[in-house]
């Protein structure tokens, strides 16, 4: 029985606390699009990308229709394509992968590290090798910064620079992130990044970014967010997309870019209460000296087969939780033809059965935070 039914429900996202914080701030950026009604590439766009470059200190920032996209987007404009191996984690989303088969090319697994849940470089090295025998052309790697945490971006640029791969950040989970003092977003020849409600930095609706500091490539995204378009909007230049942010989300994601540093900050200190309620009994995520995580999610690992049951008692405690991800990509019915590195993916097959994520926002208060941890170790105590 669920005796905590009197206490309130426990969002595992709040979006609407943030919604009421925000108040007219958002309601009059809409009206503005509205009034003006440029809803395609209207000034908001610029003004957004401009803001977000100045934020994580990249040359050029080109907004698009989802993280999805910025990333397909991305793979288009360094013209990778079938024949092409391009290196990811198993252990992720599937849009990372996913970009890579919708551009022709073969994504090729690599494990990742237990303790970061990111691609571990090691990996990289032995999936060249796995490549080149298959008869692919080892092109780029796709790093994540799984929940928010950054990848090893010093060790992966290593390994790139001697096999001459481009490095594209999937950054989808990790906006405002820090590696050794630098904000995410400037790592690699281009980062990738997503909007989508959920995430450290969401609009209301689908909303993505690449980053970049190479001037024609940011040249070549903008042409191909605009079905390939050249200097003559009718004679298009490129095969391309329709991918554009909507100005509404623009207006929107303007005004949510300036609470940003502050709810990073209560979700770091929502992560360290976490971090202390749950010392000893779970194994809790750990930050790499130098490095911040944004906190996008709160993955806990309970080794030892007894992850559901506990996903199961802290229901009946009404506490949400979720698993991001139960099925690492190379089991999943779509990519389990495509090859995996040598030295395979054994912690990724691993983590899928040990991670839980515990609610994680900006708006967590203490008294909440008490709530799960009690309730963590009472399920745990059974
Ligand atoms: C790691 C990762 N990559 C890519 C994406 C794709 O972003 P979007 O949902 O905006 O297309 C996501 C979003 O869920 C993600 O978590």
């Amino acid at each position: 029985m669920n005796q905590h039914t009197n206490l309130p429900p426990i969002p595992f996202i709040d979006v609407a606390s943030q919604r009421r914080r925000l108040g007219r701030a958002v309601d009059d950026a809409v009206k503005r699009v509205t009034d003006h009604c440029q809803f395609i590439l209207g000034p908001e766009v610029k003004a957004f990308e401009a803001e977000l470059a100045k934020f994580c200190g990249a040359r050029h920032v080109v907004t698009c229709a989802s993280g999805t996209d910025a990333l397909t987007l991305a793979l288009m404009a360094k013209g990778i394509g079938p024949g092409d191996a391009v290196f990811c984690p198993s252990f992720t989303f599937c849009a990372t992968a996913e970009v890579v088969a919708l551009v022709g090319a073969t994504p090729v697994f690599v494990d990742v590290e237990a303790d970061t849940f990111n691609i571990d470089p090691k990996g990289i090295t032995a999936a060249l090798a796995t490549a080149k025998r298959l008869g692919l052309k080892p092109k780029a790697v796709v790093p994540v910064d799984l929940f928010g945490l950054p990848a090893d971006h010093d060790a992966i640029a290593a390994v790139a620079k001697s096999a001459g791969l481009f490095v594209l950040d999937d950054a989808a989970q990790g906006f405002g992130a820090t590696y050794k003092g630098r904000q995410l977003g400037t790592f690699g020849h281009a980062t990738a990044t997503s909007f989508f409600p959920a995430k450290p930095l969401g609009c209301y609706g689908d909303g993505g970014a690449v980053f970049t500091d190479d001037d024609k490539f940011a040249e070549t995204l903008l042409s191909l967010r605009v079905h390939g378009q050249g200097s003559d909007k009718y004679d298009n230049v490129r095969i391309g997309m329709a991918s554009r942010l909507d100005t509404i989300q623009a207006a929107i994601l303007i005004e949510k870019l300036k609470i940003v540093p502050d709810e990073i900050a209560a979700r770091d200190r929502a992560a360290r209460y976490y971090a202390e309620g749950l010392a000893n009994l779970v194994m809790a995520p750990t930050v790499p000296a130098g490095l911040s995580s944004v906190w996008a999610q709160y993955t806990i690992r309970i080794p030892g087969g007894r992850r559901d049951k506990v996903v199961a008692g802290l229901k009946a405690e009404g506490i949400p939780t979720a698993i991001y991800y139960p099925i690492p990509l190379h089991r999943q019915q779509a990519y389990k033809h495509y090859p995996v590195g040598e030295g395979g993916v054994a912690v990724s097959d691993r983590l899928a059965g040990e991670v839980l994520s515990l609610p994680m926002h900006a708006y967590l208060d203490s008294a909440t935070q008490d709530r799960i941890i009690d309730a963590v170790k009472r399920v745990l105590a059974r």
